[in-house]
């Protein structure tokens, strides 16, 4: 009995209880939005702009996509207005003061992102809960993955720093209709989650009224952030710009290897093929059309010019060394260049003298040689001192032979100290044009 009497109490109690407050949050929606019109603007009194203020969490960085010059974002955009027709009063609806309902079934200020890039089809505003307070303020929030355009300078790649604009507003709505306000001067970066290729430098915020060419005498409310980052280079330092230079490096070391070992050229022709795969490499990470040339691409060009200029002199020297026909002595100009010191007198007297009519004279000799055979049977004596004659001009001519190859010798000796030299002078050009040259590019004001 007493539990039953018990039992009945509470129930009353229950059902006092709910006479006395009487509402729940779905009388209070359906209170709400039994003649609720979401299409107009918000306002009792037309003339009225309804004020929008836009938040903006930037919460990761995707990715950069630089072939299509898009930026993949993902950010959390809050906005706060007043709906006129969304209120109660608190105390007749069971001290209920805000209620969630869904976005969809109330009047939204649709701000959209003016430089995205629609491939995920039109204005697809997520339809999440907004949060209506008893006096009319509506805050809604929602997070949102898009494709923003954004124009690369890609003049100093690998060390760039792009500067990517959001700008977001209404598209329909002009400032006397809709204002949209900024509560705080800067972009929320709070949320964020570091990106493993870009370092945010900023994201500030920037208020604009713009007249477009369409609507004369009509302003248009956005606001413009602009998110600026900074490429993590050290990748493309370690994998690119590093290779790069020992490659150029090793190219010119090159020349300190004796000419005519024959390794030089390989090590030329590797370093070349090795920089222009390094070039497509790097070129795989910037946009397709570029209006700057980047900093890598200049070096990597500078390098392979350099490689390219030091296998066609390593041919030069080369051709120097091996040079067997048509020998001159070192001209007097490179003597002084490369101090020589004055030539041998050999050489000097023996020049004028190395000419084809030499090679003539001695078809002749063989000639004359048979001529004297003929007449050996007929007259010995005669013969005799013939020969004698003729073995003393053979005589003369194996010395003079002889001195000839001498002579070839010694150019040819000069002419390797030469090109010794040269390439000492090549080796210090060299090295001192890619430290200049990798400094001008790499320097700062680069
Ligand atoms: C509503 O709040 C007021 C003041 O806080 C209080 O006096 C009243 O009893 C509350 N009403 C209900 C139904 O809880
Ligand atoms: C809104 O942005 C402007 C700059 O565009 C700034 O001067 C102003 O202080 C911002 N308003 C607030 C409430 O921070």
């Amino acid at each position: 009995m007493a539990t039953k009497t018990v039992f009945v109490f509470v129930l009353l109690y229950l059902c006092y209880f709910q006479i006395v407050t009487g509402v729940s949050e779905r009388e209070v929606t359906d209170m709400l939005l039994k003649d609720y019109q979401k299409e107009g603007r918000p306002v009792r009194d037309p003339t009225q702009a309804v004020e929008t203020s836009l938040d903006v969490f930037l919460i990761q960085i995707v990715k950069l996509i630089t072939q299509r010059q898009v930026l993949v974002i993902n950010f959390w955009l809050v906005h706060r207005w007043k709906d006129d027709f969304l209120t109660w009063n608190p105390a007749e609806y069971g001290n209920i003061s805000s209620i969630r309902i869904r976005s969809e079934n109330i009047w939204r200020p649709r701000l959209v992102n003016y430089n995205r890039e629609h491939e995920e089809g039109w204005s697809e505003t997520p339809d999440t809960n907004a949060i209506v307070q008893s006096d009319g303020e509506v805050l809604w929030n929602y997070q949102i993955t898009i494709h923003s355009t954004c124009v690369m300078d890609i003049a100093r790649f690998p060390f760039d720093v792009q500067k990517c604009p959001l700008k977001i507003g209404s598209w329909t709505y002009d400032s006397s209709k809709l204002k949209i306000v900024n509560r705080s001067e800067t972009g929320d970066t709070n949320q964020f989650i570091e990106n493993a290729e870009w370092k945010l430098l900023s994201f500030d915020l920037e208020v604009n009224h713009v007249e477009y060419s369409c609507c004369p005498g009509v302003l248009w409310d956005d606001m413009t952030y602009t998110i600026v980052i900074q490429r993590r280079s050290t990748f493309f330092v370690l994998y690119t710009v590093m290779p790069c230079a020992i490659l150029a490096f090793m190219a010119v070391c090159g020349f300190w290897l004796p000419p005519d070992s024959g390794e030089r050229m390989f090590i030329c022709i590797n370093a070349f093929l090795s920089m222009i795969v390094l070039q497509q490499v790097a070129n795989k990470h910037l946009p397709g059309t570029a209006t700057t040339i980047p900093l890598i691409n200049r070096f990597m060009g500078v390098g392979i010019l350099l490689v390219f200029a030091s296998s066609a002199l390593t041919i030069l020297t080369l051709s120097l060394l091996f040079k067997t026909f048509d020998l001159q002595p070192v001209p007097k100009w490179l003597r002084r260049i490369f101090c020589l010191g004055s030539p041998d007198p050999n050489i000097i007297r023996l020049a004028p003298e190395v000419s084809p009519k030499k090679v003539d004279a001695n078809v002749l000799e063989v000639t004359e040689l048979e001529d004297m055979d003929a007449t050996f049977a007929t007259d010995r004596a005669k013969a005799t001192s013939q020969l004698v004659r003729r073995a003393r001009k053979v005589l003369l001519q194996l010395k003079e032979e002889y001195d000839m190859m001498s002579r070839y010798e010694k150019i040819q000796k000069e002419w390797k100290i030469v090109a010794g030299k040269i390439d000492r002078c090549l080796l210090i050009a060299f090295f001192i044009a890619l430290v200049v040259i990798s400094g001008a590019i790499f320097g700062p004001s680069g």
